[in-house]
């Protein structure tokens, strides 16, 4: 016998990645948040990893969209068409999210409307409840960190299109910032910095390609180094350069500069006592930039407070997620007092989407 009544989903839906949690299974979906749309009829051609393998490959009738910039629904239809596909891809033909339960991170200080554009692309099909939780709660619940304590806990997430910054304690956050500049943004430098210093311009999927090798905020060895190709923008063909770990380095700069400060300004911006909390404590790490070479060295250099990068960085708001279910199955009620959950004033919805 298996419990047919409620299936219960704990979602990401990242500005990159859409990472989704079933419980009683673990991690059952990853990938990234992309979508191929051919331009003249509308249609969408691919979704997640095979629409991103399409990057800087695609011809021209076929457009390469992220749904999601900055955190944000940019495109409700593409969302729910994208999210669509994912929960097919989990449940084979059955009509996705058809009682079931979902919780589903949002980014810190998205508006109302497009909180509630997130609850229907879930809700519309069937799901009995979708919940909307803040993305640095589920991550740092994903972090293993004691949120319902009376304590100052501080998680830094970057992301690809955000980094937020957010001191939680009693299960709320109570101080947060958000910053423009994520994982996507250190991919732009790196176009940026190869077409000013070598004439030559890169896609996007290299650019990302040279973060990951070559990337560090620690300095490196000599002599690391990758062959980079592109198109010389002087002639107009091919052409190979060799970038060194070295110049990644120094053109990281700015990004260390941008976290220190949003950590900074948070920390000002919440009650001392808490402060103080997170300079004993630290500052937990997550989102895929943490992966970045040296990122806890560094920062714990910059800031002094003592920096930890999280078990699983890249899943953690996905099993944040999946937790806050097998919270409220043990302690049912939690979700109508608690500031750590963004109220359900969805279910006298869900029961008129059910009925159709
Ligand atoms: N090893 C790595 N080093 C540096 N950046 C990485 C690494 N792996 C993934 N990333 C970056 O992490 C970002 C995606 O992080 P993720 O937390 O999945 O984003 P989001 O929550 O916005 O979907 C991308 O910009 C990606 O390039
Ligand atoms: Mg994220």
């Amino acid at each position: 016998m298996f419990n047919a009544w409620e299936l219960q989903f704990g979602i990401d839906l990242g500005t990159s990645n859409t990472i989704i949690y079933q419980h009683g299974k673990g991690i059952v979906l990853q990938e990234p948040s992309v979508i191929a749309v051919r331009q003249d009829t509308g249609e969408i051609q691919a979704f997640g990893a095979e629409a991103q393998a399409m990057i800087g490959r695609a011809p021209g009738s076929l457009e390469i969209i992220y749904p999601l910039q900055e955190g944000v629904i940019s495109n409700y239809n593409w969302s729910t068409a994208m999210l669509q596909h994912f929960m097919r891809k989990i449940h084979g033909r059955a009509p996705w999210f058809r009682r079931s339960k979902v919780f589903i991170s949002i980014p810190c200080g998205i508006t109302s409307v497009q909180k509630r554009a997130v609850e229907e692309t879930v809700l519309h099909k069937g799901s009995n409840k979708a919940i909307t939780i803040e993305e640095p709660l589920a991550a740092a619940l994903g972090a293993g960190l004691p949120v319902d304590e009376p304590m100052g806990n501080m998680i830094l997430n970057i992301g690809g299109g955000t980094s937020q910054v957010a001191i939680l304690s009693l299960g709320g956050i109570v101080a947060s910032r958000t910053t423009r500049r994520g994982g996507l943004s250190i991919d732009k430098d790196i176009i940026e910095y190869v077409k000013k210093e070598y004439n030559l311009e890169i896609g996007e999927r290299t650019a990302e390609d040279i973060k990951i090798r070559l990337g560090t905020v620690i300095k490196p060895e000599p002599g690391i180094r990758m062959d980079v190709r592109g198109r010389d923008m002087v002639e107009g063909l091919p052409k190979t350069v060799t970038v060194t770990s070295e110049e990644i380095y120094k053109l990281l700069d700015g990004f260390i500069v941008t976290m220190v400060e949003t950590i900074r300004s948070t920390l000002e911006d919440c009650p001392p006592e808490l402060a103080g909390d997170v300079m004993e404590q630290g500052i937990i790490l997550c989102g895929g930039g943490s992966l970045l070479k040296g990122l806890d060295i560094r920062l714990q250099e910059e800031t002094q407070i003592p920096i930890h990068l999280a078990d699983q960085p890249q899943e953690c708001t996905a099993l944040g997620a999946g937790k806050m279910l097998e919270y409220d199955v043990k302690t049912g009620k939690r979700s109508a007092s608690s500031p750590a959950w963004t109220a359900p004033k969805s279910d006298a919805y869900s029961a008129q989407e059910e009925s159709v």
